[in-house]
């Protein structure tokens, strides 16, 4: 029998029933962290928060915390090869492994996600010291990939139990880092659209943006991808899978470099893109170059802007315009040996999209990249 929807049975509009703060913050495994921790601080203008370790009781593993405004990431090494997190950094190198996210209820965003079909990663549990208690819990996501969901309403430490306040005399300057604003996924061929399904029905996001292979194609290689959006607009997790070109998809080197799916790249916010990328630059940070012929007709395709042109195309600063606003961006090269994770600097000026007008001239110079490494 055939179902009519009347007004008397349709669905009242549905709560969001996984209320995000936020990106809590973002968790790599890596091959050394005391290493990588220097890195970022000097390189990106990161600040040392918290430890964790040996000294603080924890024998497997060490972690340092590091901060820039509201931008906070944890940098992880296992002490030993028994710990699978050796297994991890064995098969991916260096990556992203947690993006944690802050929630109000972390014993409740674990049992909407898990009853909704989640993979469980972590079961609720208190963890408590002299600074509160913090709840944490967590569910599988793509590849190897977690999501933490972290409740520190009740929690005043410097980042959670067992860590211990990191003070060090070396403290690079910030670089204007705000927030992340969003974080990207590749999956495997044909995978796209199970991980759109799983943030829709499983964490209640939204696809609010959708890319084809005409859209992101160049004349040897494709992708295809789809954004997702959290109720409140603070949580954006675009997935890409690989498209069939004449030659390698970007998306397919990383996936055997980075042996599976996973984070291929965070972008972070800031107020003044000329500023942190100089800044950036300065320190070390490569990022990747678009041809000079790209800011000829800039200003005809995206119209005023507020910056002048001569540094943007200094530092090879892409922008973008849709109904709302522009948006400039500028992506580094990957931040490990492995072409896998790199980092997008983002300033947006009212736009809400992703760039879609640069796809083209980015593509081509991560294809430069890929020929250079004999991946294409
Ligand atoms: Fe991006």
């Amino acid at each position: 029998m055939e179902t009519v929807i009347t007004a008397a049975t349709a669905q009242p509009a549905t709560q969001d029933f996984l209320p995000l703060q936020g990106t809590d913050y973002v968790e790599f495994y890596v091959g050394n962290a005391k290493q990588a921790a220097h890195f970022y601080k000097t390189a990106f203008g990161f600040q040392s928060l918290a430890y964790a370790g040996p000294e603080t009781g924890i024998k497997d593993r060490v972690s340092y915390v590091i901060r820039q405004n509201k931008l906070t990431f944890v940098l992880t090494t296992p002490l030993c090869s028994q710990n699978p997190m050796a297994d991890h950094i064995y098969k991916h190198g260096d990556g992203v492994k947690i993006l944690a996210l802050k929630v109000e209820d972390a014993a409740d965003a674990w049992k909407q996600t898990t009853s909704r079909g989640a993979r469980s990663y972590q079961e609720p549990v208190t963890l408590a010291d002299a600074d509160g208690e913090l709840v944490l819990s967590g569910i599988h996501t793509y590849g190897d990939t977690v999501h933490l969901f972290v409740e520190r309403k009740n929690y005043q430490g410097a980042f959670m139990p067992g860590f211990r306040k990191w003070k060090t005399l070396y403290q690079p300057e910030e670089t204007g880092l705000l927030y992340v604003d969003h974080c990207v996924g590749n999956v495997g061929w044909n995978q796209m659209d199970r991980w759109v399904k799983f943030y829709e029905d499983v964490m209640g996001f939204r696809n609010i943006l959708s890319f084809d292979d005409n859209d992101i194609s160049t004349e040897y290689s494709a992708l295809m991808s789809k954004v997702m959006s959290n109720g409140n607009g603070f949580v954006k997790f675009p997935i890409n899978e690989p498209a069939e070109g004449k030659k390698k998809s970007q998306v397919e080197e990383y996936l055997d470099y980075y042996d599976g799916e996973g984070c291929q790249h965070v972008a972070l916010a800031t107020n003044d893109i000329v500023k942190t990328v100089t800044e950036l630059r300065n320190r070390g940070v490569e990022f990747l170059q678009v041809p000079s012929s790209y800011y000829a007709d800039l200003l005809g395709r995206v119209g005023h802007i507020d910056e002048d042109l001569r540094p943007l195309e200094e530092l090879g600063i892409l922008v973008d315009r849709d109904d709302e606003g522009y948006l400039l961006q500028i992506f580094t090269k990957p931040v490990e040996d492995r072409p896998t994770l790199f980092f997008e600097i983002i300033q947006r000026k009212g736009a809400k999209s992703f760039g879609k007008g640069n796809f083209k001239a980015l593509f081509e110079a991560i294809e430069r990249e890929q020929e250079q490494r004999g991946n294409l």
